[in-house]
């Protein structure tokens, strides 16, 4: 007999209000004659008091069997380790930088809180570029103090008040160019903003990587063969195309597609029918550039790339909501490596 349960059943069967041997003794007992009733009565009641005895007995023993309250289990299982996971957007991050620095380029952060003139006027963008559109950039209604990156920026600099967040990472062309001299290969990584509503493929901030390479005989092969390495590190054999396009900054520009990942090709919601997904911007350093930070454009050409991370990540993965990078569930989170 170990559990109360046990007990309660024994103590039902011998002592019961009914059911139990002793109450089927005392029905028997109406039909006996007054003498005997007495006599057998006082021996059931005995009886009882025996049982009663014993079963209380046994649940004493039971009771000190039991566990005292706030005892310590050891049987029970441990509570697991837990080692967080690298961030799907830092093992991207990190995975861009490993190439780019293997090929002997800069790596840069830079501001996220821009001028004008770095964001958009020294980038050839006319006042009425489309992109300075107060829909797009998120301005800062008081403007900030002048601030430099990092200590390459020689004393006495002028630079313009700092009122919007950078929109793109290719401020951080101006920024280097403006204080170094040719020539240049660098990668500048980090957070941008935009004035989006949040849908699978828009969020008001994400990250881009950004790339400029300056010198005497940078050419549009250059260009190619480096972006085209660049995928295929980081997407393997993913196809790869080239599409003419157009960016202030960059004549001729070349806008980058990867096969989309969800349909294979077959065109779905996510590539909006076309099977391909766009993951950069690129092109030759246009001339306009490099006046603007004082290079000679007759010396030296450059090429510039400008890529979204959390695109890469959902290529990578098969995400098909950026929101997901954002929203700290662990159950997606802990699916990426340490
Ligand atoms: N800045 C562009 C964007 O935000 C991307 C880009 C395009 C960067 C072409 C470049 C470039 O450096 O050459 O969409």
């Amino acid at each position: 007999m170990r559990t109360d349960a046990e007990l309660q059943a024994l103590r039902n069967r011998w002592i019961g209000r009914s059911n139990s041997w002793t109450a089927a003794f005392m029905e028997a007992l109406k039909t006996a004659t007054p003498q005997q009733r007495k006599s057998l009565g006082k021996g059931a009641n005995d009886l009882k008091k025996d049982v009663e005895a014993a079963i209380a007995e046994r649940a004493s023993a039971l009771a000190a069997t039991r566990r005292p309250k706030n005892a310590v289990d050891l049987t029970l299982p441990g509570r697991g380790l837990q080692l967080g996971h690298r961030h799907p957007l830092s093992l991207v991050r990190d995975e861009v930088i490993d190439i780019f620095t293997r090929l002997g380029y800069q790596v840069l952060e830079g501001p996220e809180i821009e001028d004008d003139y770095h964001n958009f006027e020294a980038l050839n963008m006319p006042a009425d570029h489309p992109a300075r559109d107060m829909h797009d950039t998120l301005y800062l209604r008081t403007p900030l103090q002048p601030r430099s990156y990092g200590a390459e920026v020689p004393a006495g600099t002028k630079a313009a008040p700092l009122t919007l967040l950078r929109t793109h990472t290719s401020a951080m062309q101006i920024r280097h160019m403006e204080h170094n001299a040719p020539p240049v290969r660098l990668v500048a990584i980090g957070p941008v903003y935009r004035k989006d509503d949040l849908d699978l493929t828009h969020t008001p901030m994400f990250h881009q990587v950004e790339g400029l390479v300056v010198g005497k005989g940078i050419t549009l092969a250059d260009l190619k063969g480096t972006v085209s390495a660049m995928a295929r590190a980081l997407f393997g054999s993913a196809e790869v195309r080239f599409r003419p396009s157009f960016f202030p900054y960059t004549e001729p520009s070349a806008e980058v597609d990867i096969r989309c990942f969800k349909c294979a090709g077959a065109g779905c919601s996510l590539c909006k029918k076309s099977g391909w997904i766009e993951i950069l911007g690129s092109g030759m350093v246009h001339p306009a550039v490099f006046e603007a930070v004082g290079y000679d454009s007759d010396a030296v050409t450059g090429f510039a790339f400008g890529m979204g991370v959390e695109r890469v990540a959902q290529l990578k993965w098969g995400v098909g909501d950026i929101r997901l990078f954002y929203e700290n569930d662990l159950r997606f989170l802990e699916q990426f490596g340490i």
